[in-house]
């Protein structure tokens, strides 16, 4: 499967889509946003930046993406107001006025969902800053949709000053190669994740095939981020050293049947689809018979 390709949260605002179905995930990163507003206040009274690049890598198409974005946007403002309240004692502190924001996922991401939020996004920063009653200068956000695989350079060198990322990097690039053997069969009978009866190499497969991934990440990103950049980066762990996840095991399980029970569906779809093709193509051939026998009679009456 090219994970690139086809690989993308349910878009859309319905029922089903990620942007109704993402509570779990916002409580995650709201539970280390003082974390992220630490590393993005460090970030910028190291760097001071006019401009200054943030990126979301897997913002995927909900309504988190915008949240968390907003929440460092107001912390920015708050320390550029707390400078400029005090100028004698930062004199060199630059203030941002240029607030450039990159919103990336893969390229089967619903953008439009997010582009179509903007406008409101845009009418409720003006009117907190007008709650405020906080006069300093406004920065222009210029905030752009980046499709492509994190797995990878996705920005110009030295273009971001902070990268944040939650619940995207568990995501691996590709089905590890090495859970197959030579004639294509899975080694990892029946299962789609490390469970306890899982041979060893399983483990490994998945070990190595992280190792790769995150070691391009980091990689790429180190080329991207100016220097004393920050990254926040929330993703599933385990607690512990054993692979196999416990306090999870319950969704693969579930996960696990019903691909089986998909699979099976579409066997048996195929299987059906097969069988009449062949029973049409039998009949057809019968019947071509008989007017062939019927022609040949009249031929000699
Ligand atoms: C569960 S969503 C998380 C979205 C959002 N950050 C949040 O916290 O609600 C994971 C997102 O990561 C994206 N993703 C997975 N692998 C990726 C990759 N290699 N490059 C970019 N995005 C990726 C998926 O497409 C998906 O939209």
């Amino acid at each position: 499967m090219d994970v690139e390709k086809v690989f993308h949260m349910t878009g859309g605002v319905g029922k089903t889509s990620y942007a109704k179905n993402s509570s779990l995930q916002k409580k995650a990163c709201d539970k280390v946003k003082h974390i992220i507003l630490e590393a993005v206040e460090e970030v910028y009274l190291a760097t001071t930046p006019k401009s200054i690049g943030i990126a979301d890598l897997g913002c995927s198409s909900g309504p988190n993406t915008l949240s968390i974005i907003k929440d460092i946007f107001q912390a920015i403002q708050s320390i550029s107001h707390k400078i400029m309240m005090h100028r004698r004692h930062h004199p060199h502190h630059l203030i941002s006025d240029e607030f450039r924001v990159y919103l990336n996922d893969l390229p089967t991401n619903d953008f439009n969902s997010i582009f179509k939020a903007l406008p409101e996004f845009h009418r409720l920063l003006r009117q907190d800053k007008n709650k405020d009653n906080n006069d300093g200068l406004i920065p222009s956000i210029f905030m752009g949709g980046y499709p492509g695989s994190f797995y990878g350079r996705l920005f110009p060198n030295s273009s971001l000053h902070f990268v944040h990322s939650s619940y995207s990097l568990h995501w691996l690039s590709r089905v590890p190669p090495a859970l197959y053997d030579k004639e294509g069969n899975s080694l990892n009978k029946g299962c789609v994740y490390i469970s306890e009866s899982s041979p060893e190499v399983v483990q490994k497969a998945y070990l190595n095939q992280f190792q790769q991934d995150f070691s391009l990440f980091l990689r790429s990103r180190s080329e991207e981020l100016v220097v004393d950049g920050r990254m926040v980066l929330i993703f599933l762990g385990r607690r512990g050293t054993e692979h196999v996840d416990k306090g999870n095991s319950f969704f693969w399980q579930i996960l696990s049947r019903s691909f089986a029970i998909l699979v099976s569906q579409e066997k048996k779809r195929q299987h059906n689809n097969n069988s009449s093709n062949k029973r049409m193509t039998i009949e057809r051939k019968h019947a071509k018979k008989k007017k062939e026998e019927r022609k040949e009679k009249e031929r000699r009456t």
